[in-house]
């Protein structure tokens, strides 16, 4: 597999045409937004800086990952000849059904088309293709340029070619792939958004503050950063959003959202993307202010 198509070129779609690109593959970066493309390219560029700042490549190696970049704001003419889409667009059921036909219609019939969705079952997008052993999910994680990574989801008709040949390109991009199965949450979420969760009802229940929370999880267990922090990070509305796709998959009250999750993204307050979450960002990436007392 030489020639790639991202779909989508937004926080994970200019992350993976990145390491695409920069792992020689050549990358057709495909938004409807052109503006969301020049931004895409703006990122994917400033992040090459970095790292030749950081002495980690080189300028010609900057050099050749751009030109290994072509953009397309038309799914059919960035898909012909490719093989293999990864499709990064918003998380929506209906909009990656709509594309996911549009790809099986469009792209060469040997073409494995991946889907980065956080949530969304693989086998229900690989139903609507007629092509559903050659559908497969690649999640990246956010950063993808340095997240080591990538959750494979295996669909319930999911090839074992696929699935050898998905996990091989996987380990070329320098990334560390785990196969699972298709179940809702797949497994990074279906961990991750229940302690978040709990960590958001502990503080509804008023059992401790934001810092004491946060603080208990990064200096008791060594995470990197507490759980009300990162949900901020991840966005109050995704959480909220994969949370209800455990409680509708499962039916089991165990992944209910928290009643405060709930009422702050009814309030617009959705972690940093919005300026507040549990934190104050208004004038900074940081966490540093808690937004409100709880
Ligand atoms: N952000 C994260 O931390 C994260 C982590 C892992 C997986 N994901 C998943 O990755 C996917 C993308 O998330 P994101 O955070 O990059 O979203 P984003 O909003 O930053 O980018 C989505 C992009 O898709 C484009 N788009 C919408 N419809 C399109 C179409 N029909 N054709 C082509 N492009 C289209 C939009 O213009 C936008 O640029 C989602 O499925 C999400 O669940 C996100």
């Amino acid at each position: 597999m030489k020639h790639i198509a991202v779909i989508g070129a937004g926080t994970m779609g200019n992350g993976i045409a990145h390491v695409f690109a920069q792992n020689n593959y050549k990358v057709h970066l495909v938004d409807i937004s052109e503006e969301a493309i020049n931004k895409g390219l703006a990122t994917i560029s400033g992040n090459l800086d970095r790292l030749v700042a950081k002495d980690k490549i080189s300028n010609e190696t900057k050099a050749l990952t751009l030109s290994n970049i072509s953009t397309f704001t038309s799914i059919a003419k960035g898909v012909k000849n490719v093989d293999l889409v990864v499709e990064a667009a918003t998380e929506n059921v209906d909009l990656k059904l709509n594309i996911f036909k549009e790809l099986d219609k469009e792209a060469p019939k040997n073409t494995i088309l991946a889907s980065n969705t956080s949530s969304i079952s693989i086998t229900k997008i690989a139903s609507v293709t007629n092509r559903p052993e050659k559908v497969i999910g690649m999640h990246f994680m956010n950063p993808v340029p340095i997240m080591k990574l990538v959750e494979i989801i295996r669909g319930y008709n999911t090839s074992e070619k696929v699935t050898a040949d998905i996990m091989t390109i996987t380990k070329k991009l320098g990334k560390v792939p785990v196969t699972v199965n298709d179940y809702p949450g797949f497994v990074a979420n279906r961990i991750l958004m229940p302690m978040l969760n709990e960590a958001i009802e502990t503080l509804y229940n008023g059992v401790a503050g934001v810092i004491e929370i946060d603080t208990v999880l990064k200096l008791g267990m060594a995470h990197p950063m507490g759980p009300l922090q990162l949900a901020d990070f991840i966005g109050l509305d995704v959480c909220l959003s994969i949370l209800n796709v455990l409680y509708d998959g499962f039916k089991n009250p165990k992944y209910a959202p928290c009643p405060l999750l709930v009422n702050m993204v009814q309030a617009g307050k959705l972690g940093v993307k919005s300026g507040e979450g549990f934190y104050d960002y208004s004038n900074t990436k940081k966490a540093e202010t808690v937004s409100k007392q709880f």
